[in-house]
């Protein structure tokens, strides 16, 4: 084992449960959860959503975990040093170096998001305190002009916003796996958890979201024998539970030696989907209430107005028609999105850095200043050819490289891995009927479906 003296551990079994649902609560879940439900026909993809997640992404978690807990290190060390074999050496240090690689280009565009989230917390506060002192009309003028530039889409707004946004996750990551990112991820969680009860109540009490109820609770079961509702619902699992790019790899191998982790990556599994689900009762119901408000909620094509149109115009048109109040709401909720882009972002932003650190015997301060410049000008680099870049980014991470590296480290856990080494890493005694099933489990099933449903992906 390449075990360093001074490896950060995070301080106890909650410590880590915060991180890890930290990183795996984020904008997959509360914009693209809801938004793919929407788009999916409603019940029928949360059923598929929540049998999948259980099914293989729940597994898959829990095969990086085990190899994170049991290298203690980052994912390329971790990945190439599992099986002494020099060719499975270089494989895992190549596959490692891939997830190294997709990690940093999921944060290149998620920080964009991220920054995107921030000026849309700022606006409707700033437009609230100009409607309640005495501002001149010319400083009024300004004021809206300033306003209408926050919620625009432009190169220089999603450069100086990513910044930012870039400039908090740096913050924290630099202070360290227990005084930064267990620390920041413990406070921001249940602020995430109230915020969005609040507005979840106060959605409901709106006329019309019964509606939307009606549609994330009642399956429309034939829905299910659609593969592209299965693709979607897959790569959602994966990219919710932060799969396939060594995030959940570094966290394991933080986590304290006695953590029985069958039960702790359950649980894990469990809150992420929770908040999923949560999500979705939060904005679907208020989607409906826009349209009894008459709210266009369809695009010219009959179809739900989903994406960014969701998030950036049908739910501030929404807030806007609630007065003064509304105001408030709206900050709130963008500021629910950013923390909870926040708390994943550094666990993004530890991949690179923790592979600096190990591999390259950088300070801490060094390799965040080297991981998130870096990041940072591939961002600046796709909000400049925005329409070129963003998208092709987008599916190029989560929907081909995440199943495929999600295949990689099953394979590695089931295959590479030796079996009492396997065992030993899941630890606990609560955990014999899951130590018998899963090593099986993740040898074969897990690896033949994944590819079954990636298959299927490149065929639609
Ligand atoms: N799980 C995060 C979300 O739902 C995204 C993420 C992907 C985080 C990959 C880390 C690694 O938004």
């Amino acid at each position: 084992m390449t075990t360093a003296p001074t490896r950060p551990l995070f301080s106890s079994r909650l410590g880590f449960i915060m991180a890890a649902t930290g990183s795996a609560v984020g904008l997959g879940n509360i914009w693209g959860f809801p938004t793919q439900t929407a788009e999916n026909g409603g019940a029928a993809f949360v059923l598929a959503y929540c049998v999948l997640a259980f099914l293989l992404a729940y597994p898959a978690l829990m095969a990086e975990l085990v190899i994170g807990r049991h290298r203690r290190a980052n994912i390329v060390t971790a990945l190439g040093g599992l099986n002494p074999n020099a060719t499975l050496r270089l494989i895992g240090c190549a596959a490692g170096l891939y997830g190294v690689a997709i990690a940093s280009l999921i944060l290149a565009f998620y920080s964009l998001v991220g920054g995107w989230m921030i000026a849309h917390t700022l606006q409707p506060g700033i437009e609230l305190i100009a409607s309640t002192v005495n501002i001149s009309a010319d400083l009024s003028t300004s004021v809206e002009a300033g306003t209408t530039w926050l919620t625009t889409q432009t190169p220089w707004r999603d450069i100086i916003f990513c910044s930012l946004f870039m400039t908090l996750t740096v913050g924290i990551v630099a202070a360290g796996v227990g005084r930064g990112i267990e620390r920041w991820s413990t406070r921001l969680m249940p602020t995430l958890i109230t915020l969005m009860i609040v507005l979840m109540i106060y959605v409901w009490s709106l006329e019309g979201a019964g509606e939307g109820l009606r549609l994330l609770l009642v399956p429309d079961v034939s829905r299910l024998a659609n593969p592209a509702l299965l693709v979607s619902a897959m790569g959602q699992a994966f990219f919710s539970l932060s799969l396939g790019v060594g995030t959940m790899l570094i966290y394991g191998s933080y986590i304290n030696p006695d953590a029985s982790l069958p039960t702790t990556g359950a649980m894990v599994t469990a809150i992420d989907m929770a908040i999923a689900l949560l999500a979705g009762l939060l904005i679907i119901p208020a989607i409906f209430a826009a349209q009894h408000l008459g709210i266009v909620i369809y695009d010219e094509a009959g179809v739900l107005r989903s994406g960014p149109g969701l998030i950036f115009q049908t739910l501030p048109a929404l807030f806007k028609t609630m007065g003064t109040i509304g105001q408030v709401v709206a900050s709130g909720f963008f500021a629910l999105l950013t923390i909870a882009a926040l708390t994943s972002s550094i666990s993004m932003l530890e991949v690179p850095v923790a592979y600096l650190e190990e591999n390259h015997h950088l300070s801490r301060h060094r390799a965040v200043a080297i991981a998130s410049l870096s990041i940072l000008s591939f961002s600046v680099v796709i909000a400049i050819y925005f329409n070129v870049l963003f998208d092709a980014v987008v599916n190029f991470t989560t929907e081909y490289s995440q199943p495929l590296l999600g295949i990689v480290l099953c394979v590695f856990a089931g295959w590479v891995m030796r079996r009492d080494h396997l065992l030993d890493a899941l630890g606990g005694s609560d955990s014999r009927l899951f130590n018998k099933i899963w090593p099986w489990y993740v040898r074969f099933i897990c690896p033949l479906l994944i590819a079954a449903i990636f298959i299927q992906n490149l065929r639609t």
